[in-house]
C-alpha cells in the first residue's frame, strides 16, 4: 500500500474534488497533508470545503489559488509543499458548455493536464515513490447502443468537445507513463451525483427546479441512458486506486446503475414529493420535453469488475438511497444553494482573492 506525505488535489473546490477531500479527512485514515489547488472558476466554490478548512486549515489542509495552465504557479505549489502525489480533477466539466464554447475545454483539459504533467516531470524527475492520478470520464469511449459495456480496453471514440478534450488528456497521461516512466494511474468514471453538485447538471438542476415548481427540462425523448455513481463511492474508489492500484493501469468506476433520463427525473419527482409531503405524482406535471442536445450520446454503461476484483471496492448505496440523501442534502443546505444560485459565492471569492 502506498502512503503519501502530501497530496495535491487539483479542482478540490469543485463537486467531486471537494467530496474527495472530505473522504480523505473523514473516512480514509490518511494521515498526511492535502493541498487544494484550484483556480476557482464559476464551478469552484470554497464553501464546498468550508468544514474541512475550519477543522484542518493551516494544519493538514491548505488552499492555493492557481491555474493548472500556468507552469510557474503549479511548480511553485509543488515545491512549496514537497508534494509526492497529485490527484488531478481540475477541468471544464459540462458537455453543454463545451458545445457553446469549446476553446476553454481545450485550454483547461488538454493544455492544463499537459502543464500539470510537465510540472510533475520536472519536479519529480525519476522518482518512483510518487504518483500522478488522473480523473477521467466514461464519455471518452463514445456512445453505446442498447447492448454492451465500456471496459478499460474499449477503444476511445469521443464525440463532444468535452469528451474529446478529456480523451486527449488521458492519452497525454499514458504517454508520460510510457515515455518518461512517470508513475501514473487513471480512472474513467460514469455520471456522479450527490452533495455539492453544481446545479447546471441534470440531477441538481432538477432538484432545485422541483423545489421551486419550475419546469423540468428533459432533452429529446428522455431515453438517453446514463450510469449513476454516488460521489462518495467515487471518492472511495479513487483513494483505493491511489494507494493500491497498479502503476500504469486504468480503472473504470461505475455505479452499475443504468437509467434512462426520464426514469431519473420521475424518481426525483417521487422522492421530492415524499420529502415535501405531496402526493406521489405531484411534481411530474413539471416535466417538459425540450430540444435535444446536438450530438447527444445515447447510452453509457460501464463495467467496473477490475476495480471490484483487484482492489476490493464496491458501491455503498443503492440509487434510491443515494437520491434520497441527495435531495435531503439540497433541502438542508439552503445557504450553499442560495450562494451558488445568486452568485454570492463569486463575490466572496473576488473580495478574498485577486481577480483573475
Ligand atoms: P466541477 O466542474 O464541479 O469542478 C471543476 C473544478 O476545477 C472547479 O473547482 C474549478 O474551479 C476547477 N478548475 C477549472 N479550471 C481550472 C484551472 N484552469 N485551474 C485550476 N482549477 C480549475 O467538476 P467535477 O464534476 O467535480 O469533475 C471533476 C473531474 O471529474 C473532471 O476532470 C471531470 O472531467 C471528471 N468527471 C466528472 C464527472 C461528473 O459526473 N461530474 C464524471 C466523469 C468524470
Ligand atoms: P449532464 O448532467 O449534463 O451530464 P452528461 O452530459 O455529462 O452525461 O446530463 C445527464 C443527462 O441528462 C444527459 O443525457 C443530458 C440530460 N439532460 C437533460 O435531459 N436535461 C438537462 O437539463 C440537463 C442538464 C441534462
Amino acid at each position: 500500500m502506498r502512503n503519501f506525505k502530501t497530496i495535491i488535489v487539483t479542482g478540490g473546490a469543485g463537486f467531486i474534488g471537494s467530496n474527495f477531500i472530505r473522504h480523505i479527512f473523514e473516512k480514509s485514515g490518511y494521515a498526511g497533508n492535502v493541498v487544494n489547488l484550484d483556480k476557482l472558476t464559476y464551478a469552484g466554490n470554497l464553501m464546498s470545503v468550508g468544514d474541512i478548512e475550519k477543522q484542518y486549515g493551516g494544519k493538514r489542509y491548505f488552499f492555493e489559488r492557481a491555474d493548472i495552465c500556468d507552469f510557474d504557479s503549479v511548480t511553485a505549489v509543488l515545491k512549496k509543499y514537497d508534494a509526492d502525489c497529485v490527484v488531478h480533477f481540475a477541468a471544464e466539466s459540462h458537455v453543454d458548455r463545451s458545445i457553446l464554447g469549446p476553446a476553454e475545454f481545450v485550454r483547461t483539459n488538454l493544455n492544463g493536464t499537459f502543464t500539470m504533467l510537465e510540472a510533475v516531470r520536472s519536479m519529480w524527475k525519476d522518482r518512483k515513490d510518487v504518483l500522478f492520478h488522473h480523473i477521467s470520464t466514461d464519455e471518452v469511449f463514445g456512445s453505446l447502443g442498447d447492448q454492451g459495456y465500456f471496459f478499460e480496453d474499449t477503444p476511445y471514440d469521443p464525440r463532444s468537445p468535452y469528451s474529446a478534450s478529456k480523451a486527449g488528456s488521458d492519452h497525454l497521461v499514458m504517454a508520460y507513463y510510457h515515455t518518461y516512466g512517470l508513475p501514473v494511474t487513471l480512472s474513467n468514471c460514469s455520471n456522479n451525483y450527490g452533495p455539492y453538485h453544481f446545479p447546471e447538471k441534470l440531477i441538481p438542476l432538477m432538484i432545485l427546479n422541483l423545489f421551486e415548481e419550475k419546469p423540468l427540462p428533459v432533452y429529446g425523448d428522455g431515453m438517453n441512458v446514463r450510469d449513476w455513481l454516488f460521489v462518495a463511492d467515487h471518492a472511495s474508489a479513487i483513494y483505493r486506486i491511489i494507494t493500491d492500484g497498479n502503476i500504469g493501469d486504468k480503472y473504470n468506476v461505475g455505479g452499475e446503475n443504468e437509467r434512462p433520463n426520464i426514469e431519473v427525473v420521475n424518481l426525483l419527482c417521487e422522492v421530492a414529493a415524499d420529502k415535501m409531503g405531496r402526493p406521489k405524482d405531484y411534481y411530474k406535471k413539471l416535466i417538459t420535453y425540450v430540444k435535444d442536445r446536438p450530438g447527444h450520446d445515447r447510452r453509457y454503461a460501464i463495467n467496473c469488475d477490475k476495480l471490484k476484483k483487484e482492489l476490493g471496492w464496491k458501491q455503498s448505496v443503492t440509487f434510491d438511497q443515494g437520491l434520497a440523501l441527495t435531495v435531503e442534502w439540497y433541502m438542508n443546505n439552503k445557504e450553499w444553494v442560495e450562494s451558488v444560485r445568486s452568485g454570492e459565492y463569486r463575490k466572496w471569492i473576488d473580495t478574498n482573492y485577486d481577480a483573475r
